[in-house]
């Protein structure tokens, strides 16, 4: 292998964290407007420092590394096309969905140079390593502060609502959940041909046996509700945005992406299942409460696996396309 190649895939993985952040500045230009809350509002604020940093950081690194323009543009316009552009499309609507989202997409950027920085150090590239690290540990530091505002979201999004209107949102969020299932489960039963690697295929396996077990706990909760089907079809519409659309046609970087996508996913339904837990609590929804924190141990745990298994998808994605293994 030439060390070309190599190179190759570092701008590649730099071009994805340029198309992440630009599509991150986005996001936090117009979060603090939905937030509901000043404080809220703050968090996110501070962020689009951060990230307008991070997009210029990437961009010297890029130019460092020879990347012109046009090159960057082409890969950008691709990768934008085969999916991290699907994030941008979950539409928050209100205080929880935003942090719900922006928790997730935290998490996507941490995943995107996690990766960044394993190559860089494949490469030898000891500069872009470093910036990749720095700037992981921002986004690792916002997904916290994300993490802290759960109960302010709720507080924002319950604000003007009647303890009638509670029942009505726990139904909505409980259908929003066997939604997420739902995704999950299409997602999950493709993984194993996707993964790469025996070990991922077998972490994606056994999350999809959990995830069906996942949606047959939120179809416990709704009966509660009197939830009706034409109402799961609603939120899955809603949710239907997210469409798997590149991970079906299997590319050679497969591995590497779908390890990152999942990675972000779980946090999705991490976020989703706090908020539930939280609202359920207030409701004194035991059955509900109890239900999302039984599922949130294991949406916790499939993360954790999933992370832990990078290393191995990023291989599987360079000997793909020929590059040899760090
Ligand atoms: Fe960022
Ligand atoms: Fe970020
Ligand atoms: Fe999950």
């Amino acid at each position: 292998m030439t060390p070309n190649d190599i190179q190759e895939q570092l701008i590649k993985y730099l071009t994805d964290a340029h198309s992440i952040e630009r599509q991150a500045l986005v996001q936090m230009k117009a979060a603090p407007g939905m937030a509901g809350d000043a404080e809220m509002a703050a968090v996110f604020e501070q962020h689009r420092t951060e990230t307008e940093e991070h997009e210029r950081l990437v961009d010297e690194r890029l130019t460092a590394l020879g990347a012109s323009p046009s090159k960057i543009k082409d890969i950008a316009g691709a990768v934008t096309g085969a999916g991290f552009g699907l994030f941008a499309k979950l539409q928050p609507d209100t205080p929880g969905k935003l942090v719900a989202h922006g928790f997730s997409y935290e998490h996507m950027e941490l995943a995107a140079y996690d990766m960044l920085a394993r190559v860089a150090d494949g490469a030898g590239a000891a500069e872009t390593a470093q910036m990749a690290r720095r700037i992981e540990a921002q986004e690792a530091a916002m997904a916290e502060r994300v993490a802290g505002m759960f109960d302010r979201a709720l507080d924002a999004s319950l604000r003007d609502l009647s303890p009638d209107d509670l029942r009505d949102q726990i139904r909505k969020y409980l259908e929003d959940a066997h939604a997420i299932e739902a995704q999950a489960i299409q997602l999950l039963s493709k993984g194993p041909d996707l993964a790469g690697t025996s070990e991922l295929a077998s972490i994606y396996e056994e999350h999809l046996a959990e995830s069906r077990e996942h949606q047959q706990l939120i179809d416990n909760c709704l009966k509660s509700y009197g939830a009706r089907p034409s109402r799961l079809k609603d939120a899955a519409l809603r949710m239907g945005a997210l469409n798997w659309g590149m991970f079906f046609g299997a590319q050679p970087d497969t591995p590497a992406k779908l390890a990152a996508f999942s990675y972000a996913f779980e946090h999705l339904e991490i976020a989703a299942y706090e908020l539930l837990r939280r609202m359920a609590g207030r409701a004194g929804d035991e059955q509900t409460k109890s239900s999302a924190e039984t599922i949130l141990r294991e949406e916790r745990a499939a993360a954790d696996k999933v992370h832990r298994a990078f290393d191995s998808a990023l291989d599987a994605s360079l000997e793909a396309q020929g590059v040899a293994a760090r």
